[in-house]
């Protein structure tokens, strides 16, 4: 049997609590001798600075690039606030996307035919809705330089950040766009602001290269970003694969999210570039939910979008396709047979704490095994 290594960065907030109900399942599937893992732990975010004064040490950065996969719940919160820009709880995961190369960022937006009442559109805009946002991970302004702010000779300040991508970027995120698209119903959205940004006129042009060069069988559409969020909340289910910059992917796959009913149903993975001598690929998978402060240490965190990502971790790491199935069903068994958390639950209804929640998914994935 292989053995995985597996890293587990629970973090901060509900991090930890939903970080446990995937742990669940990765022991179980250990146990029953299904799939090998050696499991690692470390610290992230707030708990890193707590810990070490940093919001990722060198030494988990190292297991990190050493791992098949990394697991992350969530960071940040107001116990960090006042911390030094440097080293606020968001560095560290943004240190684990650009130090292992994650520039494809896989957010799959999936409405259970359970959940579309839980939606705040109309369910039957929602119902049965199923796209992929694939976001650029690693440039654009989060890292662009200058990123700085610096004080005028007339006292006043200013700020700056960088927003710049090179063809390469954009060539192979737009690849991975494509290659998804085949397999789905072969249609990319390609969202950007080419009518007022450099960045975007490139963007438009690369993606418009490829699609003829390699990908014609592909449909592709070009969208304005802002024209695209709002084809979101109006007609979500014309929308099969939406390719997009760092930025622009960010606020869109916060609306895709809130489509399926809950921030707290959204799974993502993070992936590098296949390493032509191993065959590897570096990814790391989250959810897409932060770390819901106001909710932490309550057991009332709904852990469907960190399993979610596990289930991704089981198609996209360890080659375990159809254990990637029958997880996502099980999600779905158990969202049909009305148990919900409290995010997802309708209001007057009885919601369950995250380990219930999590327990009725391990049950019914091995129910389906
Ligand atoms: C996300 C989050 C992060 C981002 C934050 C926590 C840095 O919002 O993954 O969508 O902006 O990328
Ligand atoms: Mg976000």
């Amino acid at each position: 049997m292989a053995n995985f290594k597996l890293l587990l960065l629970p973090g901060d907030g509900i991090g930890p609590e939903v970080m446990g109900q995937a742990e669940a399942i990765v022991s179980f599937l250990d146990k029953q001798g299904i799939v090998g893992f050696s499991v690692e732990r470390d610290l992230v975010g707030g708990a890193a600075y707590d810990a070490h004064g940093v919001a990722i040490s060198d030494a988990a950065m190292d297991r990190a690039q050493e791992a098949d996969a990394v697991l992350f719940g969530a960071v940040g919160g107001p116990k960090w606030d006042k911390v030094p820009y440097q080293h606020r709880p968001e560095a560290g995961l943004l240190r684990l996307r650009k130090d292992m190369g994650l520039f494809a960022n896989l957010r799959p937006a999936i409405c259970y035919p359970a959940l579309a009442d839980a939606s705040s559109l109309k369910k039957e805009l929602v119902e049965g809705l199923d796209m992929m946002i694939v976001r650029e991970l690693t440039g654009g302004v989060y890292f662009g330089e200058p990123k700085e702010i610096v004080t005028l000779e007339n006292g006043e300040k200013r700020g700056v950040d960088t927003q710049v991508y090179t063809t390469h970027e954009i060539d192979r995120i737009a690849r991975v766009a494509f290659d998804l698209a085949r397999l789905r119903r072969n249609k990319v959205s390609s969202a950007e602001k080419r009518n007022v940004m450099k960045t975007g006129v490139l963007w438009n042009e690369v993606v418009t290269a490829i699609h003829k060069r390699d990908y014609s069988d592909v449909t592709l559409e070009h969208v304005l970003a802002d024209n695209c969020a709002m084809q979101l909340v109006r007609t979500p289910k014309q929308f099969d694969v939406i390719v997009c910059d760092n930025l622009f992917g960010d606020i869109l796959s916060d609306v895709a999210a809130m489509l399926t009913g809950s921030l707290g149903m959204l799974p993502s993975a993070s992936l590098g570039a296949t390493d032509i001598n191993t065959g590897k690929r570096k990814a790391l998978y989250e959810p897409v939910h932060g770390s819901a402060p106001d909710i932490a240490g309550q057991s009332a965190a709904n852990p469907l979008a960190m399993i979610a990502s596990l289930a991704m971790a089981l198609r996209y790491s360890f080659g375990e396709g159809k254990l990637a199935d029958a997880l996502e069903a099980a999600l779905a068994d158990v969202l049909a047979a009305g148990t919900r958390t409290r995010d997802i639950a309708a209001p007057g209804t009885n919601a369950v704490s995250t380990t219930d929640m999590g327990s009725a998914v391990l049950k019914a994935f091995q129910k389906r095994l």
